[in-house]
């Protein structure tokens, strides 16, 4: 029988090269021996990169909450399944068994059952980082209903857009939520959507904050009595293979977010494996992934990968900065975190306050640090690296995005290490390319272009719920045969990649895409907006901060202008989030313009980034006299 860990680099280099000789050999012994099936498949792997059609473990039966849980019963039962540590530090932690967990979860899906929800139906998650979370997610895949988690930081009009896309019937949140020393009333931010979701028939509430709420008659209910009545046994649903697991939403370049379609199968094999060798768990280990569980990085590496390996997995409900900057380091301690994942933004942030927050704490438990979401800068690379891991840490700079379900490039420990700012090398089964601007592969090794993948692995994306259109054009189209990152790398001469960010109007800010057509569109719905354009420029703390370029339809006397700037991120607060608000606000008479009458945002970035030495030519512009107003006001500010 093939081995299958990733522990020295030979160990690798076997299974990377047998990986791609035979990807369905590898994948279907890897599956087979890992994994609990009701029926096995027909056929590893069906594709087409063209049409695009991709299917992994054809024809086999399964259901993910068995491998996540049941199957950890017997020999594991009364280990912690998942710890969860709340937002006030004198408030105790929770440890949850997996024999609770097992129950917690069945009582959870047959209240789904008892509320009329079948296999398929679509169940929107709008929870704060409560163990509820965690169970709803995992009660949705027992009983095979398809789970749409919405990050509860997004507002009533991006939670509303994501309902009615899937057509959700039933709403799962809490009366609120406490972040940091703040509450926040989900519930209210819920009432306020669903004035526009008619289609949503159930509401059920968690009690987090014990605030006051007003519940509807015939559609709001407390779900606490309903758990409590509810039996512990639950009989986990047969899922084909290829039956959608769950709809994650992340952001386009353009209009509607796009619903992420993840299957089965695929994404349970790949996310274990991938969690099992980057982070080396060991069977008593405990790890943090801080991330919340309303991205793809909470579901695949604080839900299913960990718990699909019997692990224990924290969740933290509360911010970094709360009650000290030294809360994650007291949060390690506390529990000996063993493997520790967060992202660039944070890492930033803590390093801006100091040593003097880390010092007081032991951190010699952990064993491996991750970062993820966005390119990690050298500065902040080797502060994590001397500050955190104390230098005895591998780095694991993990590579990857909602689309691909798990970590497709990434070190891994004791196979090769990490440099700072490099991604390194691909996963197993993974097979990077990049492209040049003519559309070929590039075959030198030492190279830079854009990154794309040319075989399929277990957990890509099979679609966008309800556009298959949308997915080929976004990933498949741009270079024939290969699925389009939208990101731009190089590789070095020994074949590692680094990350060099996105390529299209996708600006990642402290972590979180956002895309810049939805918040221009926020933007101009303001009554006095003519027209905007916004770019990313370089920002210390959050990697990237929004700029905004807006023309005014009448001309606004200047006291008057920082009001309608505060009105105007008021609007994109409501329409998106408070994550998408603007930095910076930049009143122009105009907007440089291609003859074609596209906005030239390649020089808005220079202006922006304040590098405005070399903007190319721009007499072919429509209107360059813009340009030298725009960088006169900039430059009077
Ligand atoms: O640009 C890449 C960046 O985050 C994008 C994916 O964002 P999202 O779908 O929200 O998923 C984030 C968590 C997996 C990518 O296209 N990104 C992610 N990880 C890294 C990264 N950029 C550089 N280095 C990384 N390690």
């Amino acid at each position: 029988m093939a081995d299958f860990e990733l522990t020295n680099r030979s160990k690798y280099n076997q299974n990377y090269k047998t990986s791609i000789a035979n990807p369905e050999a590898f994948w279907g012994e890897l599956a087979e021996t890992n994994f609990l099936w009701k029926s096995k498949w027909n056929k590893v792997l069906e594709f087409d990169f063209l049409s695009p059609k991709i299917e992994w473990f054809k024809g086999a039966t399964l259901n993910i909450t068995e491998n996540c849980i049941d199957r950890h019963l017997k020999q594991n039962g009364h280990k912690t399944a998942i710890i969860f540590e709340p937002n006030d530090p004198n408030q105790e932690s929770e440890f949850i068994s997996y024999i609770e967990l097992h129950h917690r979860v069945n009582r959870f899906a047959n209240v789904l059952k008892s509320k009329g929800v079948l296999k398929g139906d679509r169940v929107c998650i709008y929870l704060p980082m409560i163990p509820e979370l965690a169970i709803a997610v995992l009660a949705c895949a027992r009983i095979g209903a398809i789970h749409s988690v919405v990050f509860a930081g997004f507002s009533a009009t991006a939670l509303a857009t994501r309902i009615k896309d899937c057509d959700c019937k039933i709403v799962l949140t809490s009366d609120g939520s406490f972040r940091g020393a703040k509450t926040i009333n989900l519930k209210a931010i819920v009432d306020e959507a669903l004035v526009d979701c008619p289609n949503v028939s159930t509401v059920l509430v968690a009690q987090r904050i014990h605030s006051e709420i007003t519940m509807k008659t015939n559609r709001d209910e407390w779900l606490q009595p309903l758990l409590d009545q509810a039996s512990e046994s639950c009989e986990a649903v047969a899922m084909d293979a290829e039956d959608p697991l769950f709809i994650l939403y992340t952001s386009g370049s353009t209009g509607q977010p796009k619903g992420m379609v993840h299957t089965t199968a695929g994404y349970m094999v790949y996310t274990a494996y991938t969690f099992k060798t980057i982070f080396q768990y060991q069977p008593n280990d405990v790890y943090w992934c801080t991330a919340d569980i309303g991205w793809i990085t909470g579901h695949s590496y604080i839900v299913y990968g960990p718990l699909l390996n019997g692990a224990t997995t924290l969740m933290f409900e509360g911010v970094p900065s709360y009650p000290d900057y030294g809360r994650f380091w007291d949060i390690v301690q506390k529990f000996k975190v063993n493997q520790f994942y967060t992202a660039p933004t944070a890492i930033r942030a803590l390093a801006k306050q100091g040593e003097a927050f880390l010092k007081p704490y032991d951190l010699s438990s952990l064993k491996v640090i991750g970062t993820v979401g966005e390119p990690i800068n050298e500065e902040a690379w080797h502060w994590y690296n001397t500050h955190v891991g104390q230098q005895q840490c591998p780095i694991v700079d993990t590579w990857w995005q909602t689309e691909t379900g798990g970590i497709l490039i990434s070190p891994i420990p004791h196979c090769f290490s990490g440099k700072p700012t490099y991604a390194t090398l691909p996963f197993v089964g993974i097979q990077p390319a990049l492209m040049d601007d003519n559309g070929n592969e590039i075959s030198d090794t030492k190279a830079e272009g854009r990154l794309c993948i040319k075989f399929p692995w277990p957990s890509i994306a099979r679609t966008i719920w309800g556009n298959h259109e949308r997915y080929k054009n976004t990933y498949f189209s741009a270079f024939e045969g290969y699925y389009f990152s939208g990101d731009g790398a190089k590789r070095d001469e020994n074949g590692h990649y680094r990350i060099t960010g996105r390529v299209d109007d996708v600006i990642i800010v402290s972590g979180h895409n956002l895309g810049t057509a939805p918040i221009e569109d926020a933007i101009n719905e303001h009554k006095q907006v003519a027209e905007s354009a916004i770019v990313g420029y370089p920002h210390d703390i959050k990697g990237n901060a929004l700029y905004g370029f807006i023309t005014l339809k009448k001309a606004v006397s200047s006291e008057n202008h920082e009001n309608v700037k505060k009105e105007i991120n008021a609007l994109i607060s409501s329409k998106i989030g408070p994550i998408a608000t603007l930095d910076n606000i930049q009143f122009t008479t105009g907007l440089p313009k291609t003859r074609s009458g596209k906005i030239m945002r390649r020089i808005l970035r220079k202006i922006a980034g304040n590098d405005t030495s070399n903007l190319g030519d721009i007499s072919t512009l429509l209107n360059p006299e813009v340009v030298q107003s725009i960088i006169n006001q900039t430059q009077t500010k």
